[in-house]
């Protein structure tokens, strides 16, 4: 695990677009894994500033995002994958049809999710994933629990998680309460893993990404048993 900590919020994601920028440069049909929530838009940002004053090539790229909320609409703009859409894809040359979201639409869920595995194992897997990080430890939407699952699954959110994203909507109740999501093993199998953290309210989580254990109870310390793994924080979140 390398550890990359930044002055600010800006510097981090800064960081984290360099090291996909090398990545893409290196391997124009790099398959990206792709993570929303507030955190990584700074540095989508920064993307497409590189795409459109210093050239960086999405044409032949991949792309997988982990998660979606269950059921929504892909229109609603709550969803992944309008988020998706107005922070990244609308503004860079990747051809859309080459951007995979979980179907929040899908009628048959299990289906879906096993299918998002398939596909992700048809492109030869993920060259490098980017996460967030709730601030109960969740990457993706595995929450803590004592049984982690592998594969792409359905999940119910926690409490913790629907307080927390209830910001983004009108009122908590609007708030879905189920998820597709990448599962642990979906994440690990990813060749490199890059996790951004931001703000005073990840600094404990942060804290225990920095200890030696692992636990199901905070889902991202798994991470650690990950060959290529690199975690890159502000100073709020290593420092609180
Ligand atoms: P945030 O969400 O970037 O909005 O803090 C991260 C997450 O919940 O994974």
């Amino acid at each position: 695990m390398k550890v990359i900590v930044c002055d600010n919020y800006d510097e981090m994601s800064l960081q984290g677009a360099k090291i996909f920028e090398k990545q893409i440069r290196e391997k124009a049909n790099s398959i990206l894994g792709l993570a929303t929530g507030s955190t990584p838009i700074g540095m989508y940002q920064h993307l497409i500033k590189m795409h459109k004053e210093e050239g960086l090539d999405f044409s032949k790229i991949t792309s997988f995002n982990l998660d979606e909320y269950y059921p929504i609409s892909q229109t609603n703009d709550q969803s992944y994958r309008y988020f998706m859409n107005e922070q990244l894809f609308n503004h860079i040359n990747i051809d859309k049809n080459n951007t995979f979201v979980p179907n929040g639409e899908a009628t048959d869920a299990d289906l879906e999710c096993k299918q998002y595995d398939e596909k992700i194992a048809q492109y030869g897997g993920i060259d490098i994933q980017l996460l967030g990080i709730g601030r109960n430890g969740h990457i993706g939407f595995n929450e803590p629990d004592k049984k982690l699952f592998a594969s792409t699954h359905k999940t119910d959110l926690t409490q913790d998680t629907i307080d927390a994203n209830s910001r983004f909507f009108d009122d908590i109740k609007d708030v879905p309460t189920k998820a597709l999501t990448m599962g642990i093993g979906s994440i690990m199998k990813a060749k490199t893993v890059v996790l951004l953290a931001s703000g005073k309210n990840k600094h404990e989580v942060v804290n225990a990404m920095l200890d030696d254990f692992i636990t199901t109870d905070i889902p991202s310390t798994l991470l650690k048993a990950h060959p290529d793994f690199i975690l890159i924080c502000d100073k709020d979140a290593y420092e609180g």
